[in-house]
């Protein structure tokens, strides 16, 4: 049945489901609200200008729409809207309609996402969003990304990368995921270094500046760089990593990975985003924000490592980062997990803290 919502500076007027899956018709998936959000106010803070934008997979073209009504109007050269579902058009076209937009700058088709890839000659800003893995779109999406562009890639398959499926994710990902408190970040930079990989058989170096983990998905915009050298430098941040099952530490160079260990955010842009946002992405892009200040690509657990080495009672992160501060190491609190504390103290400061 349709029903009316309202996200950001739209209007929609279209079917939606209290459970989604991708046997419905054109559906409207509330829950990526923030999704799209954040991609208008990236693109935003980067102030880009006159880009070829591609959604490969429009949906109900609801991320065109908020590019067309929220993005200033010289950063939008054209949009091409596409997806398989022969209804797409007719509902995208209903609700210009009803918020009175123009349709001069989209190019609107209903084909196989990699066949539109494949015939057009290139992009500005690709965003792959997809019910489950990206991978059947990133060789394509990468080929057709612009020397200079941005690549958004979603994966909602976290049941993969965060180790659920431990076998399906290194099929997928050629990575060994593993099922432990720092799941999801391990998730993030498994999938990071996939799309990684297959922009490095096209030289180009795809640096992440804005990458999250928020309910069941993980999301990721890499500034694409073109290079032998940027793209043999990906490569020293490419890792493995152990978890010490007896005492919750993490350790470089075990079975988990290999993941990309670099800085996964750009903490001056996730800055620029959060003076621009003014909703309720705010709250967790300040997370993200505190996140990102330290570049670090593993984090602790409190409660994991208080289980493991028997130590009772309450422990608070806000008081354990405080004490690590007070010693002079840096600490902060992580976007994934509400126990999480990225620091750079020896772990045997961290387990002193707390037993203290
Ligand atoms: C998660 S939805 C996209 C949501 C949309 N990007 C948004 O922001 O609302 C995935 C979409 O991919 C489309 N799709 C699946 N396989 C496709 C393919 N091979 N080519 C084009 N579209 C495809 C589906 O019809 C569905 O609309």
């Amino acid at each position: 049945m349709k029903k009316v919502f309202l996200e950001g500076e739209i209007k929609l007027n279209v079917d939606s489901a209290d459970v989604i899956s991708k046997d419905l018709d054109v559906f409207y998936n509330p829950k990526m609200g923030m999704n799209r959000s954040i991609s208008v106010l990236l693109l935003r803070a980067l102030d880009v200008k006159n880009y070829s934008f591609c959604l490969p997979m429009a949906g109900t073209g609801v991320r065109a729409m908020r590019f067309l009504k929220e993005l200033p109007e010289d950063a939008i050269k054209n949009i091409f809207v596409n997806d398989l579902n022969p209804e797409m058009p007719l509902t995208l076209r209903e609700n210009l309609k009803l918020n009175s937009l123009d349709e001069s700058k989209l190019v609107v088709s209903v084909k196989d996402s990699r066949a539109l890839l494949c015939e057009e000659r290139g992009f500005d800003y690709i965003d792959i969003d997809p019910y489950g893995s990206p991978n059947p779109l990133l060789d394509s999406a990468i080929n057709r990304i612009s020397g200079e562009g941005i690549l958004a890639v979603t994966a909602t398959d976290t049941g993969a990368l965060a180790g659920t499926y431990p076998n399906s994710c290194i099929r997928k990902y050629w990575a060994k995921p593993l099922l432990c408190p720092q799941k999801h970040e391990i998730g993030l930079r498994i999938l990071c270094r996939k799309v990684q990989l297959i922009g490095l058989q096209y030289n180009k170096a795809l640096i992440p500046v804005l990458s999250y983990h928020f309910e069941h998905y993980y999301r990721i915009f890499f500034k694409v760089n073109r290079g032998k050298k940027l793209c043999n430098d990906l490569f020293k941040f490419f890792d493995t990593f152990n978890y010490d099952k007896t005492n919750g530490n993490f350790l470089k160079n075990g079975e988990i990975g290999p993941l990309y260990s670099g800085s996964i955010n750009d903490e001056t842009l996730i800055e620029k985003i959060i003076s621009i946002s003014n909703n309720d992405e705010k709250k967790f892009l300040q997370k993200l924000f505190l996140d990102a200040k330290i570049n670090l690509p593993f984090f602790l657990d409190i409660h994991d490592v208080c289980e493991k080495n028997n130590i009772q009672g309450v422990v608070s992160c806000e008081k354990v980062i405080e004490e690590l501060v007070l010693k002079g190491f840096v600490a902060t609190r992580v976007h994934t997990s509400p126990y999480g504390i990225r620091t750079n103290a020896p772990f045997e400061e961290f387990l002193k803290i707390l037993k203290n």
